[in-house]
């Protein structure tokens, strides 16, 4: 929008919310602070609001969440919109967390593509249908790094690293919002859960946070600023505390470094009941907590009607103001506006939209092709994949003729039964040249108490009336007749997801029994895992021929996944999380820090940093990923070797395809700032690049580097690069790079920026 126009909008608006906020009681303002969940619609938590019909025709409700469809919501906005006092529309929104009704791959899968034009689209088809369906805010993206992937809401991210997921985080707030929020194809996005959500004790959903402030702002807040930066609309508070404060009342978090340092002017939501948790964490009665949320910067209450219920008393006792009070309901009707929903409420309900572009053939091909993309190839020996059209395959496992999985967790829109399963992805990509002959071989799991809590939204973890060594011996009786045997197991979707934590990753034991058969059939044996997680595979790593990591894609599962079997694709995904060995590594990331008694390679040796019983680093690294075809490095080539200040270093290396197929690699550049007035990670990625190549193949890439990239915050907090050495590594993985040196110095006069106590220091320790 040009600069005029856009000054004009925000006149016009200005004066209507002005004039509003005028006319309306404090009821009326508080009604616009609630968000409220019907018993009708998708629940996440355990609270409905009650009478919600009622409280909406009383302007009492602003919003409401996880109901959607424009039958259903015209019937809802009319309440708001003629039977309300002021007839303030309200704001539809939910849980569009990878696509609405065509599905796309989980996030945490999304990221392996490594590739934003993707994502973005994702996120763009995800809010066409969306607001099709008369929904006009997403509570998506959620940027919570993680490392620890017991956390069953890794699923839901852009896994361990923060440089990755501030480029997710920017991708999706472009591809939810468009550059025009009211327009038909765009809705409102919603960064979460802010703060530090993603790094909960132990793994546990919900538990404590107590974290250095150096920690937080170098590795979980940056992608909350992207969001920021990329003009998100809303962000939703965490759950947890936060070094003994909770998150959806900190004043550091929500006020200094949101409101303040970012200049955030969106809504700030709370998650599903936050405010009456605060009761839970042990810092007041729900009064007490509501005005402490406001008070930090908190604009709308989603389902707990803390404010609603008591802020007028708070206001009275003097504990709020009426300006905050006005502040929070002038956000939140500015959304409204920017939204389109003053212009015309019911412009998002059409029938014919949503017929139109809902689960549209070119958003299935979409989703296809991100399934594919989202593939990570762990292990390929031999070259077992790609799979022969015309192969005798025996397909087995709990997971390979299931639709009722394959869309993972949080796809509340989502329908199983437009999902396509394995089985009929490969008849599919294979046509009638391949024989295939299926068994099921196990259940998800046999633990009947395990798939009690599994099958909370419907039954999804099935146990079978055969007993298990009946489906076994059938699974090894097709192997038996087989070329090759590809077996798809893993977890089951709400395996992973909200309050799906896990103290151990690995296949659950049914599944690895069926593996164990079918390994020593001698047959080539290819694993096609869906999970929402990084697991424990060392004993799969060690008896399976190749290893797909499809993760849960989402509607078009099964076509995505048969493109890579039968090399249609060739994979070129690499993983965001490393895969632990066993549980007892986690947290293990990559841009670890270094210690005093750093090991040797691997080995254990005596009063260094290491275990007796594993090696320090993971079974699959950060940004590992194999690909039917082989890429070659140059040893890494740098335009300077001493730098100033501004300057730019450009760092190449040439890759050349010297296999037999084209194929797509991610060139992965990190950087090591081996002196500093801190301590540092090894390294940290700093740039990437997605380059597809034909068979022999070369192409020179390059990364331009200046001393932007060089930046951490200090243990005094401040934000700055410092000047000596730092060392710039190129390749494959984070665990497979060439690497070379570089001096990068300052000119300032030293002395003038140590006397400043907000300047940085001038340089290194030991620096020239
Ligand atoms: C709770 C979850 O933590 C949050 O991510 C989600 O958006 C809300 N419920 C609303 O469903």
């Amino acid at each position: 929008m040009a600069e005029g126009a856009a000054r004009n909008t925000d006149r016009k608006m200005k004066s209507l919310i002005d004039g509003l906020l005028r006319r309306m009681t404090l009821e009326e303002k508080l009604g616009q602070l609630n968000l409220v969940a019907d018993a009708g619609g998708a629940v996440t938590g355990a609270a409905v609001n009650k009478d919600a019909g009622k409280k909406i025709s009383q302007g009492m409700v602003g919003g409401m969440l996880n109901v959607w469809s424009p039958d259903k919501l015209r019937g809802i906005q009319e309440l708001a919109v003629e039977k309300s006092r002021l007839h303030i529309p309200l704001l539809f929104s939910a849980d569009v967390i990878h696509g609405h009704k065509t599905v796309f791959p989980i996030p945490l899968a999304l990221s392996c593509t490594w590739d934003m034009k993707l994502i973005e689209k994702s996120a763009h088809i995800a809010a066409t249908e969306a607001a099709a369906d008369g929904l006009k805010w997403t509570f998506s993206p959620m940027v919570d790094v993680s490392r620890d992937p017991r956390w069953g809401r890794v699923a839901e991210g852009g896994g361990e690293d923060t440089y990755l997921n501030v480029h997710i985080a920017a991708a999706m707030v472009k591809g939810y919002q468009g550059k025009d929020l009211s327009r038909t194809d765009t809705v409102m996005a919603c960064a979460k859960h802010f703060a530090l959500y993603g790094a909960a004790e132990a793994g546990r959903d919900y538990n404590t946070v107590d974290m250095s402030p150096q920690k937080m702002r170098e590795v979980y807040l940056p992608p909350f600023e992207a969001a920021v930066k990329a003009g998100v609309g809303s962000l939703m508070t965490a759950f947890n505390d936060v070094n003994g404060v909770p998150a959806s009342m900190h004043k550091g978090l929500l006020k200094d470094i949101l409101r303040k340092e970012w200049g955030f002017g969106g809504i700030v939501v709370t998650d599903y009941t936050a405010i009456n948790e605060m009761t839970a964490h042990g810092v007041g009665d729900l009064k007490t907590v509501s005005a402490l949320a406001l008070k930090a910067g908190v604009d709308m209450d989603m389902v707990g009607e803390g404010f609603l219920t008591t802020l007028k008393q708070s206001l009275a006792e003097g504990k709020v103001t009426q300006r905050e009070i006005n502040r929070a309901c002038r956000r939140i009707l500015e959304a409204k506006y920017k939204l389109g929903l003053f212009d015309d409420p019911y412009q998002f309900f059409s029938k014919q939209r949503a017929e139109k572009k809902i689960l549209s053939a070119a958003h299935r091909q979409a989703a296809r092709e991100a399934v594919a993309r989202s593939c990570v190839l762990l292990k390929n020996k031999d070259n077992v994949l790609p799979l022969k059209k015309n192969a005798t395959i025996a397909l087995v496992g709990p997971l390979a003729d299931d639709k009722k999985n394959m869309l993972g967790t949080w796809a509340v829109g989502g329908d199983p039964e437009k999902a396509i399963p394995v089985a009929e992805g490969i008849k599919n990509v294979a046509g009638d040249g391949a024989t295939i002959l299926y068994a099921k071989g196990a259940n998800i799991t046999d633990d009947a108490e395990l798939a009690k809590k599994l099958n909370v939204f419907g039954e999804t973890a099935t146990i079978d009336a055969r007993p298990p060594a009946q489906m076994i011996a059938e699974a090894v009786a097709a192997a038996e007749k087989s070329d090759v045997i590809v077996a798809v197991v893993g977890e089951a979707k709400e395996m992973s997801g909200e309050c799906s934590g896990r103290t151990d990753i690995s296949l659950p034991k049914s599944q690895c029994k069926l593996l164990k058969a079918l390994a020593a059939t001698g047959k080539p044996l290819v694993l096609v895992v869906m999970s929402g997680r990084p697991l424990t595979m060392e004993w799969e790593d060690k008896h399976a021929s190749s290893i797909l990591m499809s993760w849960f894609g989402g509607t078009e599962t099964g076509n995505g996944i048969a493109d890579v079997l039968f090399g249609d694709y060739n994979p070129a995904g690499k993983l965001t999380a490393s895969f632990p060995r066993n549980v007892g590594q986690i947290p293990v990331y990559y841009a670890h820090k270094k210690t005093g008694r750093p090991a040797p390679a691997d080995a254990f040796k005596k009063f260094t940093s290491c275990y007796l019983d594993a090696p320090n680093t993971p079974l699959y690294p950060f940004g590992y990923g194999l690909s039917y075809t082989r890429f070659d490095y140059s040893p890494v080539q740098l335009s300077n070797t001493e730098l100033r200040d501004n300057e730019t270093l450009k760092a190449s290396v040439t890759l050349t395809n010297t296999g037999k197929r084209a194929g797509a690699e991610v060139i992965q550049l990190y950087i090591e700032d081996p002196v500093a007035s801190s301590t540092r990670p090894v390294k940290e990625l700093k740039g990437f690049k997605k380059v597809f190549l034909q068979p022999g193949e070369k192409k020179k890439v390059s990364f331009e580097i200046t001393s932007e990239d060089l930046k951490f915050t200090n243990a005094d907090l401040v934000r700055d690069w410092e000047a000596g050495e730092f060392v710039v590594h190129i390749g494959t993985s984070s665990a497979a790079t060439q690497s070379s040196a570089v001096q990068w110095r300052r000119s300032e006069n030293p002395r003038r920026l140590a006397a400043s106590p907000k300047t940085p220091p001038a340089r290194k320790h030991g620096a020239p």
